[in-house]
């Protein structure tokens, strides 16, 4: 395909976590980039180089590449496109009821820019979509000029500019190969593996990725429970299995589960999507199962350790975050665990280092409180369910001496259990004994569920 496009100039549209990252970075590495964004508030903060999202060292970046206009907003469209030769679509596929992805967002933008872009443009994908969605968007736009790719993204929140600069792989799938190939120069420059294949591959490889790391953990959180039942220790037997470089450590730690803006959505819409094809995948269906268990199985620990009530008992939640090192809230964890606890009728207090702001919204009964010590003061429990640094570096002695009780339950196997019975505390974790000084008068070392 002949084409007059400038691929130094490169349209992103959506600053969300995906997008205003990989804007950010693309004019790191001299582009011209114009990231278009409808949400004024999200736009202007970036045209004022900051971040919208919590995340390490992307204020730093932002303001730089805003200052020098290597990277400029956009309102609408026109702009964004113009004179760009490479269009890259970060926008949302939040799931709906069925659990199905959303394109709505991603078709709505497509739409939009096949309208404005110049002949030659590559439009690539980099929004979780369905196997065969590219192909279709290709064939909908209806202009033989224009080339789409699938071009997945990989970046953890709370570590997405580390994963941007040393991505573990790099992947392009479409069925023009100038097109996938311009688009895999992006990065020409880091050294890296750079996968090419069709769409429909790349698109699996995205969501087989993020399914595979989901059963990685919920495997880890049953053997957690058989560990429990058998006087076994979770983190010793991931220990043990992970220096198998076949199996590996990363992702093998147990606690809660997986949440946050990508494994929920990504692993049911892959299993929604099976099932369009006629295939059962029943992995997928056990690992949501087990994912969905280990809150109730942390809930069900604050009850027992309580004597088997949490009526107007005051449980501290410790983390509200998805994970650390973002402010991410959306679903998180700690969001069911907390509405479990007050319909049991618990009075819960929650804090966190950064996702405060976002909690008020979704948790309307929480009292929620900045200052740790101050959110433990007269608690009966403690529960970890983010796994913070600041709370590993808790005093434990302060913190239990200004609580009511003495229960400490760890939704991550963050904290240390030994240091915290020192202090007088009874330590609960999840694939692991109680640890406790003083023998622990209501706590049942394995609680089976309901
Ligand atoms: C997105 C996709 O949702 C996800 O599937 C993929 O894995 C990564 O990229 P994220 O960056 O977290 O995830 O999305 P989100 O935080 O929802 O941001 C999307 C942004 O696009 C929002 O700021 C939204 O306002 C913006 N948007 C949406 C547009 O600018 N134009 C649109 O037409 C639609
Ligand atoms: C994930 C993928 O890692 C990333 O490649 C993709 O682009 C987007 O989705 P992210 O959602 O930021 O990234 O979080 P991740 O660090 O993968 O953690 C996902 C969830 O699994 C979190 O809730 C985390 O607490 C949980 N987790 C992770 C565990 O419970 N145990 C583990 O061992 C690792």
């Amino acid at each position: 395909m002949a084409t007059g496009a400038d691929d130094r100039v490169i349209c992103v549209i959506g600053a969300g976590y995906v997008g205003v990252v990989t804007a950010a970075g693309l004019a790191e590495s001299g582009r011209r980039v114009h990231l278009v964004e409808v949400d004024a508030r999200r736009r202007a903060t970036v045209a004022a180089g900051r971040s919208p999202i919590h995340e390490p060292g992307l204020d730093e970046l932002l303001a730089e590449v805003v200052a020098d206009g290597r990277l400029t907003t956009a309102e609408t469209m026109r702009e964004g496109v113009a004179g760009a030769g490479i269009v890259i679509v970060a926008v949302g596929t939040p799931p709906t009821p069925g659990g199905e992805a959303d394109l709505s967002q991603v078709r709505g933008a497509v739409d939009e820019a096949v309208r404005h872009a110049g002949p030659g443009t590559v439009i690539a994908i980099k929004s979780t979509v369905p196997p065969g969605t590219t192909r279709s968007l290709a064939r909908s736009a209806g202009r033989a000029d224009i080339s789409f790719v699938m071009f997945p993204e990989f970046l953890r929140e709370g570590a997405a500019l580390h994963d941007m600069h040393h991505p573990s792989r790099v992947v392009v799938g479409g069925d023009d190969p100038q097109a996938v190939s311009r688009i895999a120069a992006l990065f020409g420059a880091i050294d890296t593996s750079v996968v090419l294949c069709d769409s429909v591959s790349a698109e699996l490889i995205k969501y087989g990725s993020n399914a595979f790391l989901a059963t990685k953990i919920s495997f880890i959180n049953e053997m957690a429970q058989l560990c429990e039942l058998t006087g076994a220790d979770i983190t010793k037997v991931a220990d043990g299995m992970g220096l198998d470089p076949r199996i590996g450590r990363s992702f093998l730690s147990a606690g809660l589960g997986w949440g946050g803006s990508c494994f929920p959505k990504d692993v049911r819409a892959l299993e929604t999507s099976a099932g369009y094809h006629g295939q059962s995948f029943w992995l997928l269906k056990a690992a949501i199962e087990v994912n969905s268990q280990q809150r109730s199985r942390f809930v069900g620990k604050l009850r027992h350790g309580l004597g088997g009530s949490l009526e107007g008992r005051r449980v501290t939640v410790l983390g509200l975050a998805f994970k650390p090192f973002t402010d991410d809230l959306r679903q998180a964890p700690s969001l069911e665990v907390i509405r479990h606890l007050e319909d049991l009728g618990a009075e819960v207090t929650a804090t966190d280092p950064v996702a405060l702001s976002g909690a008020e919204a979704v948790l309307p009964r929480t009292r929620l409180v900045a200052d740790p010590y101050e959110a433990l003061a007269g608690a009966d429990a403690a529960g970890l369910v983010t796994d913070w640094p600041e709370y590993r570096e808790l005093d434990w002695a302060r913190a239990l001496a200004s609580m009511r009780g003495r229960l400490v339950v760890d939704g991550r196997n963050w904290l240390d259990g030994e240091a915290i019975a020192r202090q007088g505390g009874i330590y609960v974790c999840m694939g692991r004994a109680p640890v406790a000084e003083a023998p622990p008068a209501t706590v049942v070392p394995s609680l089976p569920l309901g």
